[in-house]
C-alpha cells in the first residue's frame, strides 16, 4: 500500500520535524566556506516548494539525485534569511509506484478553457488581415501550440511558475495592452500591441519542459525563447504566404519585421536579453507592460508565500528587499 502524505510544505513551521516524501524540483552541489561540498536542493508537493540542504555526505547523494526524483525526506527545518530551510538528515529515493503523484505536482486553480477563451476573443477582435491570420494560424489552429500553451508555466522560477502560468500571463498582458491600445487611440497600432502581447513569450510552450518539475529543454538553453519566437512567425508567415487566397495580398515585409521586433525587443535591454532594444512605441509599451505584470505576479506570489508572521516579508531575493504585506498576505503569529 502507498504511503499517505501527511506533512505538506505549506504546514511547515520553524523547529519542525520533517518526515514525508517530496519531488526534487532542483539539486545543485555547492562548496561550503570550509570547502567541504553541500546539496542544495527544493523541495516541492502539491502544495508549494521549499528549499532544503544535505550538509554531509553531499557527493554520496549529489550522484543519484536530479530534477524530478521522488525522496522520502527526514529531518528538521530552520530559517535561513527569513527563509523556511529543511536540513536534510537523511534520505531515500523512491519509486513513483511508492507514493501518490497527485499529491506532490502542483495543481493550477487557473481556468484554462476560460483563459484561452479570452485569448481566440481578441484574436476575433483583430482588424489587420495578416496579423489577424498570423495569430489564427498559431493559437487557433495549431493544436500542438494551444495543448501546451493551456499547461505550460511561464518560467522555471521568477514569475507565473505553475502549470497554466504562461497562459494567465499572456492574458493579463493582452488585457492590459488592450487598455492601453484604446487609451492612446489611433496613435498606436492595437493589432501589433496584441501581436507582442500573444507572441512575446509563446516559444516558452518550448523553451521549457513542465511535465513534472520545470527545467529548460536544450532548445531552450542554446537558443532561448526570443529566438524560438521568431522563427514561428518566420515559419507560420510562410506557410500563410504558401496557401493561395488565405492572405488578401502577400504578408508585407514591414508587418513581418515589426512582428519579430515585438518578440526580440521584449526584454527591453540586451543584458536582459534582447538582442535589439525597443525602436518602436509599440515594443516598448509590450516590454514595460511585460515587465509590470511579471512583477506584480512575482510580488503577489512572494508575500502570498512568505512565512514571516505579520506586516513585513523576509528578503525577496529578486527584488533585495522587505515588503510591507497586504492584510491578506499576514499569517497569524506563531503559537
Ligand atoms: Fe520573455
Ligand atoms: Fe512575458
Amino acid at each position: 500500500m502507498k504511503p499517505t502524505k501527511s506533512q505538506f510544505v505549506r504546514d511547515l513551521r520553524d523547529q519542525d520535524r520533517v518526515s514525508s516524501y517530496f519531488l526534487v524540483k532542483s539539486c545543485q552541489l555547492g562548496t561550503g566556506k570550509t570547502g567541504k561540498p553541500f546539496l542544495s536542493l527544493v523541495l516541492q508537493d502539491k502544495t508549494g516548494e521549499v528549499d532544503a540542504r544535505i550538509w554531509d555526505n553531499a557527493g554520496k547523494y549529489s550522484g543519484t539525485l536530479g530534477m524530478d526524483a521522488l525522496v522520502q525526506v527526514e529531518g528538521n527545518i530552520q530559517v535561513f534569511q527569513g527563509r523556511l530551510q529543511v536540513i536534510i538528515k537523511d534520505l531515500s529515493l523512491l519509486r513513483e509506484t511508492d507514493v501518490v503523484l497527485d499529491d506532490l505536482l502542483v495543481v493550477s486553480l487557473l481556468d484554462a478553457d476560460a483563459l484561452y477563451a479570452e485569448i481566440v476573443k481578441k484574436i476575433h477582435a483583430m482588424k489587420d488581415p495578416h496579423y489577424k491570420a498570423l495569430c489564427e494560424s498559431v493559437f487557433i489552429e495549431d493544436e500542438d501550440v494551444i495543448s501546451r500553451f493551456r499547461r505550460a508555466p511561464a518560467a522555471k522560477t521568477i514569475h507565473h511558475a505553475y502549470p497554466i502560468g504562461l497562459l494567465e500571463h499572456v492574458v493579463s498582458v493582452c488585457e492590459i495592452l488592450d487598455r492601453i491600445g484604446r487609451h492612446y487611440g489611433n496613435k498606436v497600432n492595437h493589432d501589433l500591441l496584441l501581436v507582442g502581447g500573444l507572441f512575446h513569450d509563446i516559444a516558452k510552450i518550448w523553451e521549457l519542459q513542465y511535465e513534472k518539475s520545470t527545467d529548460y529543454t536544450d532548445e531552450g538553453r542554446f537558443l532561448g525563447h526570443l529566438v524560438m519566437g521568431v522563427e514561428l512567425i518566420d515559419q507560420k508567415v510562410r506557410a500563410l504566404n504558401a496557401v493561395p487566397g488565405r492572405l488578401p495580398e502577400t504578408f508585407p515585409t514591414e508587418k513581418l519585421l515589426l512582428a519579430k521586433h515585438m518578440v526580440v525587443a521584449h526584454h527591453g535591454k540586451l543584458e536582459y536579453g534582447s538582442p535589439k532594444e525597443p525602436v518602436c512605441l509599440e515594443a516598448l509599451i509590450v516590454h514595460m507592460i511585460d515587465d509590470l505584470d511579471s512583477k506584480v505576479n512575482q510580488i503577489l506570489k512572494f508575500v502570498e508565500n512568505d512565512p514571516q508572521p505579520g506586516a513585513w516579508s523576509g528578503i525577496q531575493k529578486h527584488f533585495g528587499r522587505f515588503f510591507y504585506k497586504p492584510e491578506w498576505a499576514r499569517k497569524a503569529p506563531l503559537g
